[in-house]
C-alpha cells in the first residue's frame, strides 16, 4: 500500500471517529465514550499527518505529546466545575492562534518559494489563508478576553465607547479589501502603488490584516457582558472551528476541513440552542453589547409578600409529598450541593416518593452544567428530563423543589411583556401543587429581576445556602423517621 493510501483512510478513519463521538457527545449516557472517541480520532490525525509531512523529528512528536498531555491532564484534573466556560475559551483561542500561525507561515513559504516579485497565488488558496488570518486572529484576541472577563482579570461589565459599531464596521472593511489585494499576489500590490498606497508589500499587507483580526477579536468582545460570555464562547467556538476549516483548505487537509466544519457547525447550533433559551436573537450577540439587562424595564414592581419556612415545616412537606420534581440551578452548581440533593432524593425515593429532575437548557451558566454535575453525583441519567419531556407534568406534581434555580423558573417569562426575559421559556414549577424554593436571600438571579413565582400562594421559601439547607433538611427527615 503507498504512503497516501495510508494517509487517507487514517483520515476516514478519524473523521468517522469524530463524527461518531459528536453523535455520542449529544446524550450524558454515551458523552465520556464520545469525548474518548474524538480524542483518539484526534490522536490518530495529528499522528498519521506529522508521519507523513516528516515535518520533525519523532523525538520532537513524542516529547510533544507527552508534554501536552501532561498540561492538558493538569489543567482538566484542575479546573472547578464553575471554572469549564474559561478553560474552553482558553483552548478556542488556541484554535484561533494556530489557524493564523499556519495560515501566515503558508503564506511566507509560498511568498519566498515564489519570489515576492512573481508572486501570483492560486486564487482558492489565497482567499483561505486570508480567511484563516483574519478569523483565526479574532477567535484568538475575543477568547482571550472572554477568558479574562470570566476570570476577572478583565472587567465583566460591557465596555461601550460612541460608534464602536461604525469602527467594527469599518475595520471588517478595511480588513476584507487588504485581503482581496494581498490574494492577487503583485497584482494586488501593483493596483496598490499605482493609488499612492505603494508602501504596502505583500509582508506589510499579511502583518496588516493580522494586526487588525486581533484588534477586532479584542473590539467585538469587550461590549458583551461577563454573565453572557457562554453564548460568546459557544459562538467563538464555532469561529475557531471555521478558521480550522480554511486552513484545512490552506493545507489541502481533508481531515482539517471535516474537523473544523464539525466544530464551526456545533458551534453555531449550540450558540442557536442557547439564545433560543434565553430569548435573545444571535444577531444581537453578533452585535455585542447585549449583557446588560434593562432591570427597569421589568413591569410595574410590585412588593412580593412571601412565605418563609423553617427546616421542619420543609421535612414536613417533602414527607408528605408522593411525585417530586428538583429544578437545579446556578445556586446549585455555587453550593456544590448535587451529592447532598442526591442523598435527599434516595431518602425521599426510600420513603416511596417518585423523585425526577427537571433540566432547564440553560439552567446554570454553560450548557449541560447541571447534567455534568448531577451525573458527577451519580444521579442516575434516566432521572434527568429536559424541559420538554417534564414541563406538562408539573400539573400532576405534589412538590417541586428549586434548588438555585431563579430565571428559568420566572412565569413572568410567560406574561410579563415588560419583563426582559418574556417569551424565554421556563419550567412551569408554579403548576405544581406546592413549591419549595431553596436560595441564600430575596437577592436576584442572573437577569437582575424579582421573580413573581416567591409571591404566589403554593410557593414556599426555604432560606440558606444550598447545601446546608439540604443537609439540615436530610438530617430533619432522618431523624422524623428514627
Ligand atoms: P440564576 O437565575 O442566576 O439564579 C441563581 C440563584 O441561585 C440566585 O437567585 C441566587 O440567589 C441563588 N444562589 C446563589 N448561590 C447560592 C447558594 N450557595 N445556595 C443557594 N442558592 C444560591 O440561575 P438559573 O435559574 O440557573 O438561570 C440561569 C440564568 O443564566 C438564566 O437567566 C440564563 O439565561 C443565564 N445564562 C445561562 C447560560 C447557560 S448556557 N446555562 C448561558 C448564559 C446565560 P441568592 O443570592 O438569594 O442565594
Amino acid at each position: 500500500m503507498h504512503r497516501e493510501d495510508i494517509l487517507i483512510i487514517a483520515y476516514l478513519i478519524s473523521s468517522v471517529l469524530f463524527i461518531v463521538g459528536i453523535k455520542n457527545l449529544s446524550a450524558v449516557k454515551t458523552a465520556r465514550r464520545g469525548n474518548f472517541l474524538a480524542a483518539l480520532g484526534m490522536f490518530l490525525a495529528v499522528t498519521v499527518t506529522l508521519w507523513d509531512q516528516k515535518i520533525i523529528g519523532y523525538e520532537l512528536i513524542i516529547a510533544g505529546v507527552l508534554l501536552g498531555a501532561l498540561i492538558g491532564s493538569v489543567m482538566a484534573a484542575k479546573v472547578a466545575m464553575t471554572g469549564m466556560p474559561q478553560m474552553v475559551a482558553l483552548l478556542n483561542g488556541f484554535g484561533g492562534a494556530a489557524s493564523l500561525l499556519v495560515a501566515n507561515a503558508e503564506f511566507f513559504h509560498e511568498m519566498h518559494r515564489q519570489g515576492p516579485a512573481n508572486y501570483d497565488p492560486a486564487i482558492a488558496t489565497a482567499v483561505s489563508i486570508v480567511l484563516s488570518v483574519l478569523i483565526g486572529g479574532v477567535t484568538f484576541t475575543g477568547s482571550l478576553i472572554a477568558f479574562g472577563k470570566l476570570q476577572g482579570i478583565v472587567t465583566e461589565k460591557s465596555v461601550m465607547f460612541p460608534l464602536q459599531h461604525a469602527l467594527n464596521a469599518l475595520l471588517i472593511l478595511i480588513a476584507f479589501s487588504l485581503g482581496i489585494f494581498m490574494a492577487m499576489g503583485n497584482q494586488g500590490i501593483d493596483i496598490l502603488a499605482s493609488v499612492g498606497l505603494g508602501f504596502f508589500e505583500l509582508n506589510i499587507l499579511a502583518y496588516t490584516i493580522a494586526g487588525i483580526a486581533l484588534v477586532l477579536g479584542v473590539l467585538l468582545v469587550i461590549p458583551i457582558g461577563g454573565a453572557d460570555m457562554p453564548v460568546v464562547i459557544s459562538l467563538l467556538n464555532s469561529y475557531s472551528g471555521i478558521a480550522a476549516a480554511t486552513t484545512g483548505f490552506v493545507l489541502g487537509n481533508t481531515v482539517l476541513i471535516i474537523t473544523g466544519s464539525l466544530v464551526g457547525a456545533s458551534g453555531i447550533i449550540l450558540t442557536q440552542i442557547m439564545c433560543k433559551s434565553m430569548n435573545r436573537s444571535l444577531i444581537n450577540v453578533l452585535l455585542g453589547g447585549f449583557g446588560q439587562t434593562p432591570t427597569a424595564a421589568a413591569g410595574e414592581a410590585k412588593e412580593i409578600t412571601i412565605k418563609e419556612i423553617g427546616v421542619e415545616e420543609a421535612a414536613m412537606v417533602f414527607e408528605s409529598a408522593r411525585s417530586v420534581v428538583i429544578v437545579p440551578g446556578y445556586g446549585m452548581a455555587v453550593a456544590q450541593a448535587q451529592h447532598v440533593v442526591r442523598e435527599l432524593s434516595e431518602i425521599l425515593e426510600k420513603h416511596g416518593s417518585e423523585v425526577r429532575f427537571a433540566i432547564h437548557p440553560v439552567a446554570g451558566r454553560m450548557p449541560g452544567h447541571m447534567n455534568v454535575l448531577l451525573a458527577e453525583a451519580n444521579v442516575p441519567y434516566e432521572k434527568l428530563l429536559e424541559m420538554d419531556q417534564i414541563n406538562d407534568d408539573f400539573s400532576n406534581t405534589d412538590l417541586a423543589l428549586v434548588i438555585g434555580a431563579n430565571d428559568v423558573t420566572n412565569p413572568a417569562a410567560r406574561h410579563n411583556e415588560a419583563s426582559p426575559i418574556y417569551g424565554m421559556p421556563i419550567l412551569n414549577v408554579d403548576k405544581a401543587q406546592t413549591v419549595v424554593v431553596i436560595k441564600r436571600s430575596m437577592r436576584s438571579g442572573y437577569a437582575g429581576i424579582d421573580n413573581e413565582l416567591y409571591g404566589y400562594d403554593n410557593c414556599l421559601m426555604y432560606f440558606g445556602d444550598a447545601k446546608e439547607a439540604i443537609s439540615k433538611l436530610i438530617g430533619e427527615i432522618k431523624a422524623n423517621a428514627s
